[in-house]
This record gives C-alpha cells, sequence and structure tokens, in this order.
C-alpha cells in the first residue's frame, strides 16, 4: 500500500473544468498527496438508467495524476438519483411514523429494497471494473457516514420481511420468539412470523426485548449492505484498499463488525461542530475519546477521512479555529494513531446544504490563512509520518465499550439524564485528566493486556462474559464494575435466579438487594475523608465479609451504607462502583485505583494540556498539544528529547510538540 499522509476531499463537479488545474497546482504546492472524490455523484456517473459517464471522473483523475496526486473513490450511494427515485419510489424510506422520506436532502433510501440493491450492484460494478486497475486510484470507500441520517429508519414493508427472516433464522420457531421477547406480557405472542411488525410508533410502550433484536438487524443490515459492495469491489480492484469513514461514537451500527469488511477505519473529525458546546475545554476529552475508540475498532492505526479545516455549518455556524487550532486537531489525531489526515474539504462550496462548511480554501477559491497553515503543517510533519506510520498508543488501562449495551440503555435509559456512552466518558474523563491514555475494547476483545479495566453498566450478561470476568480478575487484572450490572440477559429479559451483579456478586464482593433512581437529586457520598456528590442512581448493597469499602453514602435514608467497595479475588481486585460517581469523586476514585493497579500518567497533568504517546519496537514518541489561547509550560519526561517544535516543555497558543525516546 502507498504510504501517503495527507490528503482533501475533493469535488470537480461542483466547479468549471477549467478550474481543476488550478486546485491541482495548488494542492501540490501544499503537499497534498491523495483526495477523495465521487461519494455523492451517482447522477454524474449514471445520469439516466443506461447511461453510464465516467469521462470526467477519469478526466480528473489524470489530471490529479499529473501533479502527483492519488484518488480515493467513494461509491455514491448515499445519494440515489432523482431519476431511480421516479422510477421506483419505494426505494424511498418510511419512518416510524409511517411517513415516506422524500428527496431532496441524502441517504433517502431503504437498505433492505432489492431494487435499490440491484442498482447499487450495477454501479459499483460498473466502477470496480473501470478502477479497479488504474494505478492512480489506491482505495476505495464504500457509501458514506453509513448509519448517518437512518437512525430511526427504515420500516417499510421489504424491511419487516427482511426483519422477519432474520427472526425467524435466529429463533426458528414462533415459540422460542415468544419466550424470548416475553410477549406473554400485553397479549403480545406471535403465531407467525408474518405477524412481527417493524415497529411503527405504538400507541403506549414498547417490548424492550423486541426493540433490541430490531436494532441488531438495523446494524447487520448496514454490515450487510456495505458487504455487498465490498465483494464487487474486492473481486475487480485487487490491490486497492477499502475504507469507510466512521463517525466516532456514532451507534447505528456495530462499528466492530463493520470494521470486520474493511482494510483500514476511517472517521471524520470535526472538533468545532456547530451543533457541539462552543466551548471546547468542556469537550477536549470527548474528541480524545473518539480519536481512541476509532483506533480501536480494529485496533490498528486508523485514518482520518475529513478533518476540520475552517468554520463548520449548515443552517447555522460553528466559530472560526484560531491560529494554529485546525494543526493542532490534525496533530490529536495522529497523536491517537492516525497514520493519514484528509482534510474536508478542498474549496468551500457555493451551493447546496453546506455552503457555510467551510474548506481550506474560502468560496473565491484564494489561497488564504488556513492553506498557509494547513500548508506549513504538512511541510514539516510529512518528513515524520514514516516514522510514526504504525506505530500505536499502548495504554495500561481498558474501557469496554459494547454496542449492544448502549442499543439496551437507548431503549430504557432508567434516568432521564444516563447514557452508556455519556457513561464511559465520565470515565474517560478521569482518566484523561490524569494522564492516563486509554484503550475501547469489545467484549470479544483480549482482556489481559490491560492492567485495569473499567467496565461500567455491563447490563446484557452472558455467562461467558462473566467467565472473561473471573479469569481476567483471578489472572491479577484489576477490575471496575459498577451499577446496573448483570441486569439482563442477551434477550433482555430481566434475570431473576439471584441477587445483583448476579454471578459476579462473587467477584464484586456484594449483592445488591435494593437501588435508588436518584431523580431531580444526588447523593453525598464519603470517600477518603471528603463529602463528594454522586448522581442518578445508588445501588443499596450487603457485603461479603472481606469486601472493603472505599465510600459510603453520607446522605438519604441509606446514609452510612456501603456505595464503593474493593474486593480482592484471585491474584487480582474488583472495584463495584453502585453510583455514577461526580465529576470530583471521579478523579479521585480513579487516581486511588490506578495507584493500586499500578498504573502511570505519561506526564505530570497540566490543564488543557493533552499528552499521548505512539510508539513501535524501537521509539516511543510523545505528542504533548496545548488545547488553550493561552501559553502553556509541561515539565518534560526523564530522558525524551524534542522532535518537533521550539522549545521542549514551552508551548504557545494551541502549540503542539513531539518528543521520542529510544525504548
Ligand atoms: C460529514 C459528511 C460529509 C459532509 C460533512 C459536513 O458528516 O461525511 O459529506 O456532509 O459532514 O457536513
Ligand atoms: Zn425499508
Amino acid at each position: 500500500m502507498k504510504r501517503l499522509h495527507f490528503g482533501a476531499d475533493y469535488y470537480p463537479e461542483h466547479w468549471e473544468r477549467g478550474r481543476w488545474e488550478v486546485d491541482a497546482r495548488l494542492m501540490q504546492q501544499m503537499g497534498i498527496q491523495m483526495v477523495r472524490m465521487a461519494e455523492f455523484s451517482w447522477h454524474k456517473l449514471q445520469p439516466q438508467e443506461d447511461v453510464f459517464d465516467f469521462q470526467w471522473l477519469d478526466e480528473a483523475i489524470a489530471l490529479l495524476a499529473d501533479y502527483g496526486i492519488y484518488t480515493i473513490l467513494g461509491t455514491p450511494t448515499a445519494a440515489p438519483p432523482a431519476w431511480l427515485i421516479q422510477k421506483h419510489p419505494e426505494i424511498l424510506p418510511i419512518d416510524r411514523e409511517g411517513r415516506v422520506r422524500g428527496f431532496g436532502g441524502r441517504h433517502h433510501d431503504c437498505q433492505s429494497n432489492p431494487i435499490y440493491r440491484e442498482a447499487i450492484r450495477r454501479l459499483v460494478t460498473e466502477m470496480a471494473k473501470h478502477y479497479g486497475e488504474n494505478p492512480w486510484v489506491i482505495g476505495w470507500q464504500p457509501d458514506n457516514e453509513l448509519g448517518n441520517s437512518h437512525q430511526e429508519l427504515c420500516t417499510c414493508d421489504s424491511c419487516r420481511q427482511h426483519f422477519q427472516k432474520w427472526l425467524e433464522k435466529k429463533y426458528q420457531s414462533t415459540e422460542a420468539l415468544n419466550a424470548a421477547w416475553g410477549t406473554a406480557f400485553w397479549s403480545q405472542e406471535y403465531n407467525d412470523f408474518a405477524q412481527v411488525p417493524a415497529p411503527r410508533i405504538t400507541v403506549t410502550g414498547e417490548n424492550p426485548s423486541a426493540m433490541l433484536d430490531w436494532k441488531r438487524f438495523c446494524s447487520d443490515l448496514i454490515v450487510d449492505f456495505t458487504r455487498e459492495q465490498t465483494e464487487i469491489i474486492r473481486r475487480y480492484a485487487k490491490n486497492q484498499f477499502i475504507t469507510h469513514n466512521y463517525m466516532g461514537f456514532a451507534n447505528k451500527v456495530d462499528y466492530y463488525k463493520l470494521g470486520e469488511l474493511l482494510d483500514i477505519v476511517s472517521h471524520d473529525q470535526y472538533p468545532g461542530g456547530f451543533y457541539l458546546s462552543q466551548t471546547p475545554h468542556e469537550y477536549n476529552h470527548v474528541l480524545a475519546a473518539t480519536l481512541d475508540i476509532v483506533r480501536s475498532y480494529k485496533n490498528q492505526p486508523f485514518w482520518i477521512m475529513e478533518q476540520q479545516s475552517g468554520i463548520t455549518g449548515w443552517e447555522i455556524m460553528g466559530r472560526a479555529p484560531a491560529p494554529g487550532q485546525l494543526s493542532a486537531w490534525a496533530l490529536q489525531g495522529i497523536a491517537h494513531g492516525a497514520d493519514a489526515i484528509v482534510f474536508f474539504r478542498w474549496r468551500t462550496c457555493t451551493m447546496g446544504t453546506e455552503q457555510y462548511w467551510h474548506g481550506i480554501l474560502p468560496h473565491s477559491g484564494n489561497p488564504g490563512r488556513r492553506y498557509q497553515e494547513l500548508k506549513e503543517l504538512i511541510g514539516t510533519m510529512e518528513p515524520l509520518m514514516g516514522r510514526l506510520q504504525g506505530s500505536m498508543p499502548k495504554p495500561q488501562v481498558g474501557i469496554v465499550f459494547d454496542f449492544e449495551q448502549e442499543y439496551a440503555f437507548q431503549i430504557q435509559p432508567h434516568h432521564q439524564d444516563l447514557n452508556y456512552t455519556g457513561q464511559l466518558l465520565k470515565y474517560y474523563q478521569a482518566f484523561y485528566k490524569q494522564n492516563i491514555s486509554v484503550d475501547f475494547v469489545p467484549q470479544q476483545g483480549d482482556f489481559n493486556q490491560y492492567q485495569l479495566l473499567a467496565a461500567p453498566l455491563q447490563y446484557l450478561m452472558s455467562p461467558e462474559l462473566e467467565d472473561k470476568y473471573f479469569n481476567y480478575v483471578r489472572q491479577g487484572g484489576h477490575l471496575i464494575l459498577t451499577m446496573r450490572t448483570g441486569v439482563k440477559d442477551l434477550h433482555n429479559l430481566c434475570m431473576a435466579d439471584r441477587e445483583l451483579p448476579g454471578k459476579l456478586s462473587e467477584l464484586a464482593g456484594v449483592e445488591v438487594l435494593d437501588y435508588d433512581c436518584l431523580r431531580e437529586t444526588h447523593v453525598e457520598v464519603l470517600f477518603e475523608g471528603q463529602k463528594l456528590q454522586a448522581n442518578i442512581w445508588s445501588d443499596l448493597m450487603r457485603l461479603r465479609p472481606e469486601t472493603k469499602i472505599l465510600a459510603s453514602y453520607a446522605s438519604e435514608f441509606y446514609a452510612g451504607e456501603p456505595c464503593i467497595t474493593e474486593h480482592s479475588f484471585g491474584s487480582g481486585n474488583c472495584y463495584y462502583v453502585g453510583t455514577e460517581p461526580g465529576e470530583e469523586l471521579m478523579e479521585a476514585l480513579i487516581s486511588q485505583i490506578c495507584r493500586k493497579a499500578g498504573v502511570e500518567p505519561i506526564c505530570v497533568p497540566v490543564p488543557e494540556v493533552e499528552c499521548m504517546t505512539r510508539e513501535n519496537d524501537k521509539t516511543r514518541f510523545l505528542f504533548v498539544i496545548n488545547h488553550s489561547s493561552e501559553a502553556k509550560s509541561y515539565t518534560v519526561p526523564q530522558g525524551y528529547h524534542l522532535l518537533w517544535g521550539e522549545q521542549a516543555g514551552k508551548l504557545g497558543a494551541y502549540e503542539v510538540q513531539i518528543l521520542e525516546i529510544e525504548k
């Protein structure tokens, strides 16, 4: 595979032909080595059912090649053209209210529709045949941000029938389905799979077991939709890679499973998205976590396929990135394991929904501040990228992240402010603030490579997963379990054979006999002699005699009872957290547990300064990122020397330094 590191998302079809060469020259001068193109240009490639026109794209690829620039091709299946919709309106998706969603945006498609699938097979086959051996095409991106815009879609007849088949394969008989879904409740028994609906809004309430299977089905449908394309591409394009642009923690499709179809995971990173809170220090840890989850999906270096390159905006806009900030965000991606950064987009578009989603070039097309800044970044970083390539962060801490747990909490959040990913991020934040780097780990993953494993909200539980936790701790691991663990089986039915957290109570040394959902209030907790705050939930527990109490409740009718505990088991320790610790309590708790587990920070924490390492067999690289507009100092850890930057230990606004140490 070609080792390319910097690129731009390019839409030549939005501009006059005469401009293309100017773009190519400006890109070359800036150090851009690749572009992604065509992921929304179905109509341009197939203007009518029986007319394919690849000439414009051939010309664009060839012209860019003259300037040494390679191409990644998107398949344009996120934007089915009007002629196709007119002829087959049943391709349009139907939402949970039963409304047909119309043409005029994107992703106006039903991914199970056989006619749509046939049209896609035809187009993708033509494209793969045509470009599969073009040496200037290095890779493919099927569709665009799969799962985006499809959150509640689609409930059409085709999707209903596919869901029924999926259920039939899984359960074989309606008796098994009825048992798994607990349909005895409210007379929901099915006599025939053909009676099962795709879940439209109901008069009242939903069956949580049916909803969990529906979400699993929707995820599998996207994987299947993608597989159809990757199979075609692989048939004709033997030396080109396949990637897809993920969206961090987006949860419609199980990204671990999708990743099995791909050579590389990519991601779209918009730290200044207009839809985010505009006070960056509140979400620096979220940006970091987003990059860590993306690396974790395939546990290998990833690419950024869309990296913010200016003000974001659709109807409203985000703030202008300050000088240096675009570079700092791009380098943050590299620090967390990105091997390549593709900036979105080359030039700000004059038409359509994204007129205010600013690119490297402004509307006028004249290079300005952003072009100069990113040119300088590429010019100085490119010589280093080869050395960084393939190196990985090697965290001592893992946080377990699983899509089915996420789905189960979407269905029943318990508390208006509880959500699965948000809860994981609260744990993540405490590690982040202490400069302790983290991997996310799938439940099927290898736990043993981590000294400390945090597994919040392990709500759906299987005997296999229980065994993994027992083994992990038995062999010396430090495990954090929390409230709402072991509550349900994999059908989303409550388990009733013993007290919570079920069999894991032997590992945690606690049994939860009762609990309190902290509506519109919080609880006080006594920890290391201090009264601190906790939220959302209180587990009320009976302990085994050997279980140690780390914190107790200090308010409510259960004041004085245990809240956070520690239990030795085998050669390791299991901590049980019966609440959601507030920020201060979380930090104090995590630092105590890290001490006990022998987990060390990368360097001494400084507020708003992020530290991250990547390493290979020989070298460890340390990235230090100043996320603030103020100068900052940090203590250079012993033995490291400066590889990139001005003066080690002194950071200007948004400055990043890279240091290295031989191992
Ligand atoms: C991404 C998407 C791009 C573009 C960009 C700006 O989510 O993949 O196609 O829409 O956001 O809105
Ligand atoms: Zn459908």
